[in-house]
């Protein structure tokens, strides 16, 4: 059984991932009205991603005996200045949720809950994957400038998105 802290942060984690699937999606429907293909398609992949790790949670509490909650979801932003801002705020949002999943792994210890801190590993690894391949992608950005975004563009379309 799943202590009701554990189950509380779990179910807010439920959140903060449906939250970023829906930022992703609204991030791929901007790019994509601004002629981004390849920048839409990766977001597009992005918050499905953000969904599997919602589904991953939902299964993980209610196989343990608790009760997984189906979040309302915050109004996402629906514009932004360019996508170097863009791509900045993707990666100020994967830093506030390796926060989050920290604050799962701090609650587990606490509550000798070590099945759950054991599960959520696999989450903080996630992290570390996606914190890079943003920051990679940043790079890339300011490599290519303002100039060129049509060649970011079909670059980022041959990145791996399941990472
Ligand atoms: Fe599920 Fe990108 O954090």
């Amino acid at each position: 059984m799943l202590k009701p802290k554990v189950e509380k942060i779990l179910n807010e984690q439920i959140q903060k991932e449906g939250y970023s699937s829906f930022l992703y999606l609204s991030m791929a429907s901007w790019s994509e009205s601004k002629g981004m293909a390849g920048v839409a398609q990766w977001l597009y992949a992005q918050a499905e991603e953000e969904k599997m790790h919602m589904l991953k949670i939902i299964d993980f509490i209610n196989e343990r005996g608790g009760k997984a909650i189906i979040p309302a979801i915050d109004k996402t932003p629906e514009d932004w200045k360019d996508i170097f801002v863009l791509f900045d705020e993707v990666l100020a949002h994967e830093k506030y949720i390796s926060e989050s999943i920290n604050d799962v792994v701090a609650l587990t210890v606490k509550e000798n809950d070590f099945a759950t801190q054991n599960w959520v590993q696999w989450f903080v690894t996630e992290q570390i994957e996606e914190e890079s391949s943003v920051q990679a992608i940043i790079d890339k950005l300011n490599l290519v400038g303002k100039n060129n975004l049509y060649v970011f563009d079909r670059d980022i379309m041959n990145l791996r998105t399941d990472v």
